[in-house]
């Protein structure tokens, strides 16, 4: 069936103590955003709506940087989830099939639960997402007889007996986008806060003769984060189902409690990853690669073969193909090394081109930077890069080059040449001891 998604992501976030908007704070690595995305993205939905309010800017400029089709729209102001929802309507206008809704600070809510949702719907006018919480606190409460759900009632509104019930509303609901919005325009703020609920338009539809159905999924599918103590929660609650995860992926991890993996991180069986690694967001990496111990690797790939680390960094677009050896203390970003290149030290190379089985020497450096633009160094195949080169780009090493170490590379160098670019080195003799006899003689002088 054809879906939409509304996400949810006007609210401020005031338990945050941030000026940050709460969905823009991170867990693995990215926006409690871009996790709710990620999930909703799962059902290949034809339209995705961000209601953005407080921080809409920023809010907004992050939905598209996950998803560049996305339609942002302003809630101006905060007047509840339904008045959220209802903002959604003139560009759902003419939706096909179902709209989803989803909360923009509930990061975890798994693909799977999406879909049985939309399963549901075959049985239901409605289907909302419900959980048992082990302390129920503040959620809205479901009333359920059998699988059929007769209400939502808001904690502020609920009876004591109410408030026993553990059933909670996760906040996710699924129904058929026309419907949807029908119902949501007829919500009145007839309640304590004075807000306008979503949780309403249960009762509402079934007043028109609709019914409604609960899908039940895990409480931690649905925990929502709303202070910096539930952020760290998510954070490491995440870390530890990615853990598991990888492990049962085929992944070896010497120390799993010290490897933080990103929302999206892709790994393949075999791979190694040693201790105390951070994985960012967009990181894939090949079968049989190996990630050595406190390297920190975002949008990057690491192909079959390859070594990287220990204490290497990856930047984004740092390609690594087959059999590539990273070493200590090298910093990759947006260049591409092809199969069986080594840089084994000391190195930095960005907005490059290395060409097959070439050798990057200790402390090379692509001076990439003039102070206004970024150029590019384009290094050929069997090329040996001597120790301490610095290459000042745009500049081309032509293939089975050698520069020598030392070298402060400005022009091109043609295939199969050496160059050498530093001053020539004169000897005079027995001067070290004269100085050496100077300076001490000075000391001595000072100390009296
Ligand atoms: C809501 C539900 C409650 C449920 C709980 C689950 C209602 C009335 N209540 O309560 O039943 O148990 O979520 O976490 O729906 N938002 C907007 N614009 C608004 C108001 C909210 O975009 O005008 C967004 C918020 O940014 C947030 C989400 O909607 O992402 C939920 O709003 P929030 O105020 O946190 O609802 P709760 O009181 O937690
Ligand atoms: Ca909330």
């Amino acid at each position: 069936m054809a879906v939409s998604l509304v996400l949810l992501a006007a609210g401020m976030g005031t338990r945050m103590n941030s000026d940050l908007p709460k969905v823009l704070h991170h867990v693995a690595g990215s926006p409690l955003l871009h996790h709710a995305m990620q999930a909703g993205r799962s059902l290949d939905p034809d339209q995705t709506v961000v209601v953005v309010g407080h921080g809409a800017d920023l809010v907004g400029k992050a939905a598209l940087a996950f998803d560049d089709t996305a339609l942002i729209v302003e809630q101006t102001e905060q007047k509840g989830t339904a008045h959220a929802v209802a903002q959604a309507a003139p560009l759902l206008a003419d939706a096909a099939g179902d709209v989803i809704v989803l909360y923009g600070d509930t990061p975890f809510v798994r693909p799977e639960t999406l879909q049985a949702m939309q399963d549901a719907r075959q049985r239901h006018d409605i289907v909302v997402l419900g959980f048992h919480a082990a302390d129920p606190g503040r959620y809205g409460r479901l009333i359920t007889q059998g699988d059929a759900l007769h209400r939502i009632v808001e904690f502020k509104d609920a009876t004591d007996q109410e408030r026993g019930i553990t059933l909670c509303n996760s906040g996710v609901i699924c129904a058929n986008a026309k419907l949807m919005f029908d119902l949501v325009a007829a919500v009145q703020p007839n309640n304590a806060a004075g807000e306008y609920y979503l949780t309403d338009i249960i009762e509402i539809a079934r007043g028109r003769g609709h019914t409604a159905g609960v899908v039940i999924c895990d409480e931690a599918e649905t925990l929502g984060v709303n202070t910096r103590a539930q952020l760290a929660d998510a954070e490491r609650q995440f870390q530890i189902r990615a853990r598991a995860e990888a492990l049962e992926n085929g992944i070896t991890l010497t120390a799993p409690e010290t490897v933080f993996f990103g929302f999206d991180t892709v790994i393949g069986r075999d791979a190694i990853v040693g201790p105390n690694v951070i994985f960012g967001p967009g990181v894939t990496v090949e079968s049989g690669a190996e990630i050595r111990a406190f390297c920190h690797l975002e949008g990057c790939h690491i192909s079959r073969g390859a070594t990287v680390g220990p204490f290497a960094r990856l930047r984004p677009g740092a390609e690594l193909a087959e059999d590539v050896h990273v070493g200590n203390f090298v910093e990759i970003k947006n260049a591409i090394l092809d199969e069986g290149v080594k840089v084994g030290h000391l190195t930095y190379l960005g907005d490059a081109d290395v060409g097959e089985h070439t050798n990057i020497g200790a402390g090379t450096i692509t001076c990439n930077y003039d102070g206004v633009m970024k150029h590019r160094t384009t290094i050929g195949k069997r090329v040996f890069i001597g120790s301490d080169t610095m290459l000042v780009a745009p500049v081309r090493v032509g293939d089975g080059a050698l520069t020598a170490s030392g070298s402060v590379i400005t022009n091109d160098v043609p295939a199969e040449d050496l160059a050498i670019a530093r001053a020539p080195q004169v000897n005079k003799a027995g001067l070290a001891t004269k100085l050496f006899d100077r300076l001490r003689a000075i000391k001595a002088k000072k100390g009296k």
